[in-house]
């Protein structure tokens, strides 16, 4: 894990920080006041912002990662290779368990940059936060491939 200075970004982790920061002003929370943001920087450059969601059952929630996971993969991205993730607080958070291993199914190589209120960003890899991520490499070839080989 790496801090650096917000100024240290270069100019697209800079836009994906600004569109993290308004998406997490876009986060429903009213249970846990916990607003956060993200954003995907997709192979192509492109910027897709997620928040979280919340809901009543608790267990619904839907983090922000995740919901930006969606949107993006909705929007026809499969590749991405920065995710920043943003909270209106004084020290960044990183991402739960379950954001790491959805992530891991498109972006095995994803740098995350994990910024709050104050001047500074953690730069750490997915493969550092998810070590022996469980993977589709593990699985057997599915029916379909079977038929077609
Ligand atoms: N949350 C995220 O959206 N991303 C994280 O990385 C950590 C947690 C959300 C889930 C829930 O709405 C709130 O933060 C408190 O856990």
């Amino acid at each position: 894990m790496e801090t650096l200075r917000r100024e240290d970004l270069d100019s697209d982790f800079w836009e994906a920080l600004v569109e993290a920061r308004k998406a997490a002003g876009s986060a429903y929370a009213p249970y846990s006041s916990f607003a956060v943001g993200a954003c995907l920087v997709t192979e192509e450059g492109d910027l897709i912002p997620g928040c979280n969601v919340e809901n009543a059952s608790y267990s619904l929630t839907v983090c922000a990662e995740r919901a930006a996971l969606c949107a993006a993969v909705c929007k026809g991205y499969r590749a991405f290779r920065a995710l920043v993730l943003y909270v209106d607080r004084p020290s960044p958070v990183s991402p739960c368990g379950a954001c790491r291993q959805s992530l891991f199914e498109f972006a095995p190589d994803l740098v995350l940059f994990l910024a709050c209120r104050g001047d500074m960003v953690r730069r750490v890899l997915l493969s550092d936060l998810l070590p022996l991520a469980f993977g589709q490499d593990a699985l057997p070839p599915s029916p379909v491939d079977r038929e077609e080989a």
